[in-house]
């Protein structure tokens, strides 16, 4: 079972979104999903079409007291396939008052201790946290061992981030277990020249631990929200729902475990190569619209950027993205990923068929 904490303590980031939409992908996906609703304005709970008030019981029940913990089973509501919730309520906002006297440790671990006392039903735990690092943000991030930051390209605050890590890392020390922290790019337009550059900004300061999915604006995921469904059973095909199936490969394909231990990696991949003749060898791509752009080759086991040198650059209107990689002399398949999309050099003519039959540019290093 991965518990998932989707944090952030900016508002409107996506944060409910991604939580309600990201188990509708990995639920049709096969996986088993619970949603856990551990925000007051119980926005989750609606987007799976629940009325809160209509709720006899919800999280407030489990959390407010210790014995609490062992009644997390009956609350939770089966409300589509694949997808349970552990619904919330507008009561969840008055737990901090009550539990103010409470030590810190005890007023933390109640969530943690009520999924302790699930059976292993489900293979994904999505928290969805409110827009502040309260005592219901803290008991998330006590139960999950990942964090899941989705961060809004068309309005993006490198400050609140870096203090959101921060804390992260504060409670990791404390609470002796490391977060697997991985940041998404939501909410974003690549019409706008300011949202392609916050992506490329975004992808430069997280580096691997950001994800190569990106969330487009998509009215539909607004409307399925509406409609109080995942995005995957409202519209399948919209974008919104294509994104999210992509973020759902990508975290079922890396574990944290696997995620932490790619610079790792590198590291030993570096010892492994007998020093020969190396050269730095430097292609370049430009563009006027794209945001984010990856070289990915089996020079570096198709993983995008992998064990390469980017630069960013300005010429005009157009940006340049210079990649710089270190070869031993030989012939390398390569392509770009740009914003997400694999594709040929459009500055290179020579190009052959990669083993799925689609076009890889040629390198030749002499
Ligand atoms: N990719 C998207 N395209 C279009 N609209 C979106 C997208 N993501 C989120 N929205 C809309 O933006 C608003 C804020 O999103 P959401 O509720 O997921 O943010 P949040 O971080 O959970 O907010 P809060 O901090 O209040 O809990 C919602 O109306 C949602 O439908
Ligand atoms: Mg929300």
């Amino acid at each position: 079972m991965r518990i998932i904490a989707i944090v952030n303590q900016k508002g409107g980031c996506g944060k409910t979104t991604t939580t309600v939409n990201l188990a509708g992908a990995l639920a049709a996906d096969g996986h088993r999903v619970l949603i856990v609703d551990m925000d007051p304005q119980a926005h989750a709970t609606l987007a799976v079409g629940l009325e809160p008030d209509d709720l006899e019981v919800n999280l407030y029940e489990v959390l407010v007291e210790p014995a609490g913990a062992s009644r997390m089973d009956s609350i939770i509501i089966d409300v589509i396939d694949q997808i349970d919730i552990a619904p919330s309520s507008i009561v969840l906002s008055a737990l901090e008052q009550k539990l103010a006297t409470e030590r810190h440790d005890a007023r933390t671990e109640r969530l943690a201790a009520a999924l302790d006392t699930l059976p292993p039903l489900y293979d994904f735990v999505l928290i969805d946290c409110p827009p502040n690092v309260g005592l219901l943000t803290f008991n998330a991030l006590r139960a999950a061992s990942e964090v899941l930051v989705p961060l809004e390209t068309s309005f993006f605050a490198i400050d609140g981030v870096q203090k959101l890590l921060e804390t992260i890392n504060l409670l990791s020390d404390r609470i002796g277990h490391e977060l697997h922290v991985r940041v998404l790019p939501t909410l974003y337009d690549g019409r706008t020249r300011y949202a392609r550059q916050t992506l490329g900004d975004i992808r430069e300061l997280f580096k691997e631990l950001c994800f190569d999915s990106v969330i487009r604006l998509n009215v539909k995921l607004r409307e399925a929200a509406r409609q109080g469904l995942p995005i995957s059973l409202y519209a399948p095909s919209a974008n919104g729902a294509l994104d999210y199936a992509s973020v759902a490969i990508e975290l079922a394909a890396s574990p944290p475990d696997l995620v932490a231990a790619r610079p790792g990696l590198l590291e030993e991949d570096k010892e492994d190569i007998p020093p020969g003749p190396r050269r730095e060898v430097v292609v370049r791509f430009k563009d006027s619209a794209a945001g984010d752009v990856r070289i990915a080759g089996d020079f570096n086991g198709w993983i995008p950027d992998r064990g390469v040198r980017s630069l960013i650059a300005s010429e005009g209107q157009q940006r340049v993205w210079t990649k710089v990689l270190t070869l031993e002399p030989g012939t390398y398949q390569y392509r770009y990923v740009v914003d997400g999309e694999w594709r040929e050099d459009p500055g290179n003519p020579q190009s052959a068929p990669g083993p799925t039959g689609q076009p890889n540019s040629i390198l030749l290093v002499r």
